[in-house]
């Protein structure tokens, strides 16, 4: 292994907190079942499609008498999609769980994500291997992967390894995506009565993974903070030189939670938030045309520097942009052998003209033709454009300096940046520490209590971590169906930023501030170790949604 830093070393000894419900003997951990759940939206189809798993009631733990299954078991842990912040502590809480109320319990992890169980490839993993990962960033104890796991044939696949390896639960750490699927798992394994229970663990740095009982996904917190220390940095910089407009693109494949806690945490000129421009039914144009308003008056006033945020999933909310992506997924989903065969963007783009509508059709011509060719690439296997791929940013300045000089002002000097894998493995923050921890420690007594198709749950946030709350969500009761692939689905409902909630509305009150007067506030690098006020703060989101 290659020489830790002086940090690293530190945080492989830092010690979790677990909710007070959870510390303590296993013996004295109860589970209290709570009324049967509906899913969000189209609840016949849903229930439909999942009639062993469908309607399943909240559970929560409390101390009292445990009816906990205290037998050794096999377990596998599978790490799905993006990197976050905390991935390790969610194993290393499983584990200690696991071997907290029997030493003899065994932990497999699938390595390379799901494809490792298709495969049956893994790795035991022990407490010697553990102890060098415990408390750090990156999934690289067991590695990630976005294979889909959809198919009948895959999930026998399944079942024969977890039979090989006499698995009888599975935990899976993933997005919204992959806690669908660990949902379409947990219902096939119950059909069959093959006896493996699957839980699932809210992991992406997105923030998107969210409801009354999720209150965050793990990561968010440790990659905002990361990013807003950049933006921090960005903006004393812009400060100083009093030159350049930097255009931030920001992480975040749908959602703009990232953007909204980044502008909340260091206050820049201009935050776009793609859910309102959506809303607002704003053009491209109109996007361009706001964001020029704000860097000429600037200008004007001697300010000729400025910063803007600019969330990665914006195209897809910009009316004619979502209208053109949508066509473009089906198009391709459909005719994807004839599509392949063109091998120039010109025989793409005719291809593509005759059989778009002539609206779509125009906007996807009139694009530069990066963006065209950005638009094109391949899609991920859940078959979602690949937002981190576009140049959103490049896109906004260029316009932006065609607007202002076509109103007779000078163009900004524009710099570009794209902060996101920056964050994703950062040494989790003391919050995404402890509630990773807490997260696998949960995921592993909603196995020991028998149950399946349940997402780990740790509430009460923003309170000391020994006063969270522990439990688990039916999956079921997060869906709704949407269009995939040019099918329509069962999926987890994303949460997008909720207009009329406190945190958007925190931003719309300061935002015209922001945009006139130099107002950055610096947050710094992320602090370990220090008074609680700096280190164990939560972020701003969660603060103003639980005030
Ligand atoms: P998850 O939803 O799997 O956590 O991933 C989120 C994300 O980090 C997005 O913010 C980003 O668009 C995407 O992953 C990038 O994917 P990749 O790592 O495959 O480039």
């Amino acid at each position: 292994m290659a020489k830790l830093s002086p940090l690293h070393e530190d945080r492989l000894l830092y010690a979790p907190k677990l909710p007070g419900v959870l510390a303590g003997n296993i013996s004295e951990v109860a589970l209290t079942q709570g009324n049967p759940t509906e899913a969000v939206a189209n609840t016949a189809e849903v229930a439909a499609l999942f009639p062993q798993t469908y309607g399943a009631p909240m559970v929560s733990f409390t101390k009292g008498s445990s009816q906990l299954n205290t037998e050794a078991i096999h377990i596998g842990v599978i790490l799905s999609g993006g990197q976050a912040p905390g991935g390790h502590n969610v194993i290393s809480g499983l584990f200690d769980g696991m071997k907290k109320t029997n030493p003899n319990s065994k932990l497999f992890g699938f390595l390379g994500g799901p494809s490792g169980i298709l495969e049956n490839d893994a790795i035991e993993i022990t407490d010697e291997l553990l102890k060098e990962y415990r408390n750090s960033g990156g999934f690289d104890i067991i590695g990630s992967g976005r294979t889909k796991l959809e198919s009948t044939e895959q999930f026998d696949t399944c079942i024969e390894v977890c039979k090989k390896r006499n698995i009888s639960g599975i935990i899976i750490i993933g997005g919204d995506d992959s806690n669908t699927n660990a949902a379409l798992l947990a219902e096939y394994f119950a059909q069959k009565e093959s006896g493996i229970q699957v839980i699932g663990a809210p992991k992406t740095i997105d923030g998107d993974l969210k409801n009354d009982n999720i209150e965050i996904s793990f990561g968010f917190d440790t990659a905002c903070k990361t990013y807003s220390e950049l933006i921090g940095n960005i903006e004393r910089d812009a400060n100083s030189a009093k030159k350049y407009w930097h255009f931030i693109k920001l992480m975040g494949r749908s959602a703009s939670h990232i953007g909204l806690e980044c502008a909340l945490q260091t206050q820049p000129n201009i935050a776009i938030i793609s859910e309102e421009v959506e809303a607002k039914n704003m053009s491209l144009g109109a996007v361009v045309s706001d964001m020029a308003d704000i860097i000429d008056a600037r200008a004007k006033a001697g300010e000729t520097f400025g910063v803007a945020l600019i969330p990665e999933g914006l195209v897809e909310f910009i009316p004619e942009v979502k209208v053109l992506i949508a066509e473009l997924n089906d198009l391709m989903a459909h005719h994807e052998a004839e599509f392949a065969k063109l091998d120039t963007l010109a025989a793409q783009t005719e291809w593509l003209v005759g059989h778009l509508s002539s609206a779509a059709g125009a906007v996807f011509t009139s694009l530069p033709e990066n963006i065209k060719k950005q638009l094109l690439l391949d899609r991920d296997p859940h078959g979602n454009v690949q937002v981190s791929l576009i140049e959103t940013e490049k896109l906004l300045s260029e316009m932006v300096n065609v607007e202002l000089v076509a109103r007779g002002s000078k163009p900004c000097k524009a710099q570009h940046h794209f902060f996101g894998y920056e964050g994703r493995c950062a040494f989790p923050s003391n919050f995404d520490a402890d509630y990773c921890y807490a997260l696998g420690y949960n995921a592993f007594l909603l196995i020991a209590s028998g149950l399946t198709g349940y997402l780990s749950s740790i509430t009460n946030l923003s309170a000391p971590a020994t006063e969270w709350k522990a439990g688990g969500v039916p999956i079921t009761m997060m869906m709704n169906m949407e269009q995939r692939h040019g099918e329509k689905k069962p999926v987890i409902k994303k949460a997008l930023v909720e207009l009329d909630a406190a945190p958007f509305k925190k931003f719309v009150e300061m935002r015209s501030t922001w945009a006139k007067e130099t107002s950055y506030t610096y947050p710094g690098a992320i602090q370990y170790y220090g008074p609680s006020a700096v280190c164990d703060q939560t972020t701003k989101t969660l603060a103003l949604e639980q005030a």
